[in-house]
């Protein structure tokens, strides 16, 4: 019995002093396994008289109970202090909102696009696409500018072979509408065009245009001056906009007319400032009644049809309404930029 203290005292220090789940399983083993100090003590009950075997069978029972007790309060213990070891290490706050997705923003000159659809649709313009590679006979030729036009040489145009070239205005989408369908109609043009050109603060190889044209019997120049006032008063917020039409050329209208509004900037004219280059006005596009030869080229008979047409600029127009002093942002795709667009 004096061997049971022993085993009993080894027992719980041994239990008090394992550090880990393992070990205390070892322990676990060594005392209540098969082969166990205890279990041998069980075992050995035979040897002993009779009378004797129940007292001393309670006595180790009384034993083995107090160390498997001691076990498993152990157990619980050392789950929980590794629980907790692990979540210090982790520290997952909680608590923490996620990280938000972020909603983007459309670019300025898709603002400017939609705000120029918008209107034209409203006065019951329809948008039509055409091709940005071209062929000669489109982008020139059908618009009075035969080979050796001098106006040719405004277009530093990127030719992939004498004929076939990057179209550097939206006007031969006018050419492929005209070909198609039989007037009246009003069509707009947004789309994408080329010029080499060296990027600097005011050009880019690629920018946008966006062409108007509208056929009709009786279509005059009163018209056009009615749409494209109206259009840039409601594009610039501005019901008392000046704008004026300067007698200008372009080979497809006759009459031609550049337009200029006040400038946005120090309101001009009579003042004058770095972005008006101190005249008050800036151009913001082109235009003219449509000129014969264009329509007889697409077999439109100019004895019954007139029509005007105009073109623009609708990345020059979004640097004019946000006040973007520099082409080349648009294209940086600096988040600091574009954000200021949301
Ligand atoms: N196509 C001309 C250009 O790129 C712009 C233009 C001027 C278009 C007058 C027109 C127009 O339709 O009538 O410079």
């Amino acid at each position: 019995m004096s061997e049971l203290a022993q085993i009993q005292i080894a027992a719980l220090k041994a239990v008090e002093e394992a550090s880990s789940p393992e070990a205390l399983d070892l322990v676990r083993v060594r005392y209540l396994g098969k082969k166990g100090d205890l279990t041998s003590l069980l075992k050995g009950l035979g040897q002993l008289l009779a009378t004797e075997r129940p007292a001393a069978g309670a006595e180790i029972n009384v034993v083995k109970d107090a160390v498997q007790e001691a076990i498993s309060l152990r157990k619980q213990q050392l789950e929980q202090a590794e629980m907790d070891a692990r979540l210090s290490a982790q520290s997952i706050d909680v608590s923490l909102p996620g990280r938000a997705a972020e909603i983007g923003g459309l670019h300025p000159v898709t603002i400017v696009l939609r705000r120029i659809e918008a209107f034209f649709r409203g006065v019951g313009y329809e948008v039509v696409e055409g091709p940005e590679i071209e062929d000669d006979y489109h982008n020139f030729e059908a618009l009075n500018l035969p080979a050796h036009h001098p106006a040719r040489a405004m277009h530093d145009t990127f030719y992939f072979n004498p004929n076939i070239l990057l179209r550097t205005h939206t006007s031969p989408v006018q050419v492929r509408v005209m070909e198609e369908r039989k007037p009246p109609f009003r069509i707009i043009c947004p789309g994408r065009v080329y010029r080499v050109d060296q990027p600097d603060p005011s050009h880019l190889p690629m920018f946008h245009q966006v062409e108007g044209l509208l056929i009709d019997r009786a279509s005059s120049f009163a018209d056009l001056k009615g749409t494209i006032v109206e259009f840039l008063r409601v594009f610039f917020e501005r019901e008392d906009l000046q704008v004026r039409f300067r007698p200008s050329y372009f080979p497809f209208t006759e009459p031609s007319a550049e337009v200029d509004v006040q400038c946005v900037h120090c309101s001009g004219p009579g003042s004058g400032c770095r972005v008006c280059s101190s005249t008050g006005w800036l151009e913001v596009m082109g235009s003219g009644m449509v000129h014969p030869r264009v329509l007889e080229a697409s077999n439109i008979d100019p004895e019954e049809f007139t029509g005007f047409a105009f073109g623009m600029g609708p990345d020059r127009l979004a640097m004019l309404r946000y006040g973007v002093d520099d082409l080349r942002h648009y294209l940086d795709n600096d988040l600091r930029f574009l954000r200021q667009f949301h």
